[in-house]
């Protein structure tokens, strides 16, 4: 497999599109609170890379080939932006991450309430412009998305330093926080642009094995990778007790790892020897062939695109998630 350079020349067919959304987003949210305000702008400002969106225009254009975007596919695209920065300020809430996309994150700049009502302020104008694209099927499968972010992070919690979970419970989570908003706005373009319902569920379809190989990587890169190149706290989500794919294989393979996770680390350099054991594993080699498969069946869903630059690169993106890992 030859992998991809960056996800700026994999989102190329929509990079106009792209630098245009910053913008658009900004005057969306417009007139809340100055606080509430820059709170919210304080992480669109810092960037990330925008994959969401990204996916949306490059669905929508390789629907629409020749036809210009309508105003209702761009809105759908900064609503899905929307909807993931608020999921992630409240994620970063939850773990008191001190940093997000290379920059202090809203709650450690401002405080737990501030983070809390911005969050809340990004989902509820999430909505309003959701229900402005005056679409019953597409307002139902985005405020799902809502619902499910909500019920990932309390999934999510109620197994911290549970090693009896399974890879299905982790699994579900995942889908939660992180599939089910790439397979809905996905599924939501397909709507948009009236295709059959075949079509349309197999969109739905490449948006959530995408997801699922997106977060199987970010939690290999959690063990594997550090702070700056990240832009955000790494090691971190054993530490917090998050069992994640590697952590859950390496459980298979060793009993000790299992009574270091019981007494919490509670114990000087538990933690330390925790970490040794998933990455002497065979933890990361498996984690990486479960990523493959769900990018391999990502792509597979969408081989009756028609031919054009935005397919191509659509085709590409299940690579560049792996990519990641290289
Ligand atoms: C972070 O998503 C949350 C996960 C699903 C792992 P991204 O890695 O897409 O974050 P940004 O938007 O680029 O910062
Ligand atoms: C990703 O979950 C999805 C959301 C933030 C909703 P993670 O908890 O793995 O995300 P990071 O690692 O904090 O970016
Ligand atoms: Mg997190
Ligand atoms: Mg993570």
């Amino acid at each position: 497999m030859t992998y991809m350079t960056t996800v700026t020349e994999l989102l190329q067919p929509v990079e106009v599109d792209l630098e245009n959304l910053l913008l658009d987003l900004r005057n969306l949210i417009g007139a809340g609170h100055p606080i509430l305000q820059a709170a919210a702008e304080h992480l669109f400002s810092a960037g990330g890379k925008r994959i969401r969106p990204g996916i949306v225009l490059l669905i929508s254009r390789a629907l629409l080939l020749d036809t210009e975007l309508s105003v209702k596919h761009r809105k759908l695209a900064q609503i899905t932006e929307m909807i993931h920065t608020a999921s992630l300020v409240h994620d970063d809430v939850v773990d008191d991450a001190s940093t997000r996309r290379g920059v202090p994150t809203v709650h450690n700049t401002f405080d737990n309430r501030v983070a809390v009502l911005a969050g809340d302020f990004l989902f509820a104008q999430a909505s309003w412009h959701l229900a402005n694209l005056n679409n019953l099927e597409v307002v139902k499968l985005l405020s799902k998305v809502i619902m499910d972010l909500a019920e990932g992070e309390i999934k999510q919690g109620l197994y911290k330093f549970d090693p009896s979970q399974t890879l299905n419970t982790y699994l579900k989570k995942s889908y939660c926080k992180t599939a089910s908003l790439m397979a809905n706005s996905c599924k939501a373009a397909g709507v948009l642009s009236l295709i059959n319902e075949h079509e349309v569920n197999s969109l739905y379809h490449f948006g959530k094995q995408l997801g699922l190989a997106f977060q199987v990587v970010d939690d290999i890169l959690d063990f594997t990778s550090d702070d700056k190149q990240l832009g955000k706290p790494a090691f971190s989500d054993l530490a917090s007790g998050y069992l994640t794919a590697p952590a859950l294989f390496a459980l298979e393979e060793n009993n000790l790892l299992k009574s270091l996770i019981n007494r919490e680390f509670n114990q000087p350099g538990d933690l330390e020897q925790a970490l040794d054991i998933v990455k002497s594993s065979n933890a990361i080699k498996n984690s990486r062939q479960l990523a493959e498969n769900f990018a391999k069946e990502s792509s597979e869903a969408i081989h009756w695109l028609p031919e054009s630059p935005s397919q191509k690169a659509l085709l590409k993106l299940p690579e560049y998630v792996l990519s990641r890992l290289y």
